[in-house]
């Protein structure tokens, strides 16, 4: 039991030694979708609170993100998300990627799989309510179309 942990314990330590790149690009403020679509303050400000994090260069990681292996976690989210979608780069969104946004963003935030859950398991905040959902799915229908 106890060599088990301690076994454990100098894997979780040899683990921090990995370089992690907290990849944080710099924003240009014209180019964001904030700045680009001027949506309604409610909508700029769910999605500031609930998207940026991971679909944007406005990315804060969080204090468990330095520690291996949430941090392996968190990175590749972030890429991940900014590969989809990245607020940060709205000047690239043709008419047709907004409408693949809006479509796909309807149907994530209908299936609760937007934000990522379990971002939301630690940003409480995050979480959208029945009224933010609301509020987004009707802001995308005009995006959309
Ligand atoms: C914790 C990070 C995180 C947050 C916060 C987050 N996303 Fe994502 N998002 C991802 C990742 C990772 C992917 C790609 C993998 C996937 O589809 O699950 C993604 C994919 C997407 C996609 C593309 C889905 C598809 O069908 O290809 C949409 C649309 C999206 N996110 C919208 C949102 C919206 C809207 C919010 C805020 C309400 C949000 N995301 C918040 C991480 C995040």
């Amino acid at each position: 039991m106890r060599r088990t942990f301690l076994f454990f314990f100098w894997v979780f330590l040899g683990i921090q030694v990995i370089r992690v790149d907290y990849d944080i690009p710099e924003s240009v403020p014209e180019n964001d979708l904030i700045a680009l679509m001027s949506p309604p303050e409610e909508v700029a400000n769910i999605l500031t609170k609930s998207c940026y994090d991971c679909h944007s260069h406005k990315t804060e990681y969080p204090w468990y993100s330095q520690v291996a292996p949430f941090s392996w976690w968190t990175t590749h989210h972030v890429a991940e998300a900014r590969m989809h979608f990245n607020f940060s780069k709205w000047n690239e969104m043709s008419q047709k990627d907004l409408e693949t946004f809006a479509e796909e963003a309807e149907y994530e935030i209908n299936e609760d799989e937007m934000p990522l859950p379990p971002y939301t398991w630690i940003h409480s905040g995050a979480d959208l309510t029945e009224g933010e959902k609301e509020i987004m799915i009707a802001w995308l229908n005009d995006v959309g179309y």
